[in-house]
């Protein structure tokens, strides 16, 4: 049986490929004030700025490309049960060939009946902007297929029962300052090593030794690559 390899990744496992992260100096966050764009309370306030900002992510997810790290996940799944739980709500994991993916604060390809959270719908590339009264058949309204700040993140359960399986575990590309995505790393069993990846030195929330490679995540995929193999 190969053994289960449990990725999380950030914004950072994407900056590569030319998107932004949050947190780092001219990230997302400085840009657009988060409380605006990405909570209930700003989709309250001004919908089809809501929109508008989603539409230019998705717009800017149809001009780039996974890079090495992405591609070296997918090609870890030869020898690893690979499951990657990603924060990311691009969709470059898939693209890169990756087979076991948890989005935990949801997907910019997709979006959602405002009444009927079960009623999600994926876009096409030639229809991926949403108008900001845009309804579904039933004449809903639509809102991104996003977890804001203040919801709930109804993904943590499957991507806690699957860290706590892991028999590898590695994070890449993240400030570790979100709940309960950093929280996962409590649920990594006592002797299971972890692997860390990032080019800047990141505070980890749980007392016990890491293994940091610290580099950007093509380069440091390809070195775990290297010491997995050893
Ligand atoms: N390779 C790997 N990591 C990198 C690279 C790179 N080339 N460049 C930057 N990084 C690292 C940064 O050093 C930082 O630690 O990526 C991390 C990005 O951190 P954040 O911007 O905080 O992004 P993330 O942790 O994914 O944010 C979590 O917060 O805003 C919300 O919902 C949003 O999913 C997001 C969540």
């Amino acid at each position: 049986m190969k053994k289960k390899l449990v990725v999380l990744t950030g914004a950072g496992m994407s900056v590569e490929s030319g998107l932004s992260t949050f947190r780092d100096s001219g990230g997302l966050w400085d840009r657009y004030p988060v409380e605006d764009v990405a909570t209930p309370e700003g989709w309250e306030k001004n919908p089809a700025l809501v929109q508008e900002f989603y539409n230019k992510r998705r717009k800017e997810l149809l001009t780039v490309k996974p890079n090495d790290g992405h591609r070296g996940l997918a090609a870890l799944e030869k020898d690893y049960d690979v499951t990657i739980i990603t924060q990311n709500v691009d969709n470059l994991h898939e693209r890169a060939g990756s087979t076991k993916i948890i989005h935990l604060h949801g997907e910019l390809t997709k979006v959602r009946s405002v009444k009927n959270e079960s009623r999600i719908y994926e876009l096409s590339p030639d229809h991926y902007e949403i108008a900001p009264d845009e309804t579904d058949a039933y004449g809903d309204r639509l809102r991104p297929h996003i977890v804001w700040f203040g919801e709930a993140v109804p993904m943590i359960e499957p991507a806690i029962d699957i860290t706590e399986q892991a028999d590898i575990f590695v994070v890449i590309g993240t400030s570790l300052n979100v709940y309960p995505a950093a929280g996962l790393l409590r649920y990594v069993r006592p002797q299971v090593p972890i692997y860390l990846i990032d080019p800047k030195e990141v505070k980890v929330p749980v007392n016990r030794p890491v293994h940091v490679i610290q580099k950007g995540a093509s380069e440091g995929v390809a070195e775990l690559i290297r010491l997995l193999h050893q």
